[in-house]
């Protein structure tokens, strides 16, 4: 599928709360590339079973037909690329904290990660795509021209995760409490027997942890410019 590209695939993976996404927008906007955001496709999914009222415990019996039933698609919007629940834009709702506790264990069914794979692939089929999630380098576009593997201290990510969700600085309980939360989901992503979250072998390596936003952004630009023609 390479030959038919018109412009590089770069991918971001790392664990929770690493700034993937938030890295990804920037960089693709400074490119002038596509952002694929993979984790919000699998928020897509279980927000949509459960407002389907699907129990959590019925999932893993759920067939790759079923899945793809439930309409969870991303469209092109100009650059942007937008997931939708049949005609429906999802945003905010993807971010709830019910939502970030069940995608988790959702996205070790595997019959959802086959349902996911092509919407992901063909999202990509143009290169000039920033992708960012667990599997981008590994599993969904083994071929990329560039591969970041983003890493942090669990504090920070922590620290960051509340912030995107309260101006207030947080307290050190709760930073206790959502490092807690994060290491857990760690352990599920990178623990899972599909598409473990697992750094590329061909991936540079970017710990964010001492960086301002700016900084990181700007790493991986240049990453990408060194790399390809820009
Ligand atoms: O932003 P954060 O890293 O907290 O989460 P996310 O990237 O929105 O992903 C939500 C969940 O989807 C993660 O906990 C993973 O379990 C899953 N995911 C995945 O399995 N594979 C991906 N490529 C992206 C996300």
């Amino acid at each position: 599928m390479k030959p038919l590209r018109e412009g590089p695939i770069v991918t971001l993976d790392g664990p929770a709360g690493s700034g993937k996404s938030s890295t990804a927008r920037a960089v693709a906007r400074r490119l002038g590339y596509r952002h694929l955001d993979s984790g919000a496709l699998y928020r897509a999914v279980t927000f949509a079973l459960l407002e389907a009222g699907i129990p959590e415990e019925a999932w893993a019996t759920l067939t790759e037909a079923d899945f793809r039933a439930l309409q969870v698609t991303v469209a092109a919007e100009g650059e942007a690329l937008r997931v939708r629940l049949g005609t429906r834009i999802l945003g905010p709702e993807l971010r709830t904290p019910r939502v970030t506790a069940l995608a988790s264990p959702l996205a070790r069914v595997p019959a959802a990660r086959a349902a996911l794979l092509d919407l992901q692939r063909q999202a990509g089929e143009r290169g000039r795509l920033v992708a960012d999630g667990r599997d981008m380098g590994t599993v969904v576009f083994p071929d990329a021209d560039v591969k970041v593997f983003l890493v942090a201290d669990l504090r920070e990510r922590a620290r960051r995760r509340l912030l995107e969700q309260s101006s207030e600085a947080p307290t050190a309980v709760e930073m206790d409490a959502e490092a807690l939360r994060i290491a857990e989901r760690d352990e599920r992503d990178a623990g899972r027997a599909v598409a473990p979250l697992r750094r590329p072998d061909d991936a540079v390596d970017l710990d964010t942890t001492h960086l301002a936003f700016e900084d990181q952004v700007r790493a991986v630009v240049d990453l990408v410019r060194a790399r390809t023609r820009g």
